[in-house]
């Protein structure tokens, strides 16, 4: 049975994982990929698939600006175990993803992927057009859901992110943690 639930810090390297298997390394130099880097995603919109222990697939949504004034979110990216597809998780995220979205309010959602796949979701290439990821990119790809009427009625500009920024560990810190750890002591003592 498949369980969809919200992502925690203990997922991590298995979603990472995911992703290299869906993505290869190339994910990183993705346009989509600037727009999340050093950034936290929305509050929960960071889900995960897991079946029999296993995380078998990963969505997360990230806070953007649709051009000026316009905020809005970012779908991406989306994966499934090759061995788990089509059998209906990756609707299943996506579709949980979006009703979280329409709860919490937000406007509209945007990403770069397939409009075979998202336009069963009702992406669209439509109210895209005067918008520009921040590097390279397929025009056709760029797509956006409206959850609120006219949400992107007008938008015209860069997309920019704006999630809250990443914490980055204390660097001090961490080597005083480690000067604490009994190990260290050891070494010291020898
Ligand atoms: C895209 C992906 C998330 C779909 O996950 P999934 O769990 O297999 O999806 P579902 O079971 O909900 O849907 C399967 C359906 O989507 C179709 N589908 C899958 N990827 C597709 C794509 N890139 N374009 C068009 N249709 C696609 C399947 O053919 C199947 O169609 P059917 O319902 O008519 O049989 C998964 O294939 C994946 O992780 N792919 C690697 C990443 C990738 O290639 N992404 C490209 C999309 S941007």
């Amino acid at each position: 049975m498949i369980n969809i639930r919200d992502e925690r810090v203990t997922d991590v390297a298995a979603r990472e994982a995911l992703l290299d298997a869906a993505y290869g390394a190339c994910r990183f130099t993705k346009a989509s990929a600037r727009l999340r880097e050093g950034r936290l995603p929305a509050k929960g919109l960071a889900l995960v698939a897991v079946e029999r222990g296993q995380i078998v697939g990963t969505i997360r949504l990230w806070h953007v600006t649709a051009g000026p004034g316009c905020p809005a979110l970012l779908l991406g990216p989306l994966a499934v175990h090759p061995d788990c597809r089509n059998r209906g998780i990756g609707s299943a995220l996506v579709s949980r993803a979006l009703t979280r979205a329409r709860l919490g309010g937000y406007r509209a959602v945007l990403l770069v992927g397939d409009a075979a796949y998202y336009g069963r979701f009702g992406f669209t290439a439509e109210p895209t057009g005067e918008l520009w990821m921040p590097g390279r990119f397929e025009r056709d790809r760029l797509l956006a859901l409206e959850l609120q009427p006219q949400a992107l009625a007008g938008v015209r500009g860069m997309i920019g992110a704006t999630g809250q920024i990443e914490p980055k560990p204390d660097l001090n810190l961490l080597i005083a943690a480690a000067g604490d750890a009994p190990h260290t002591r050891v070494q010291r003592a020898a």
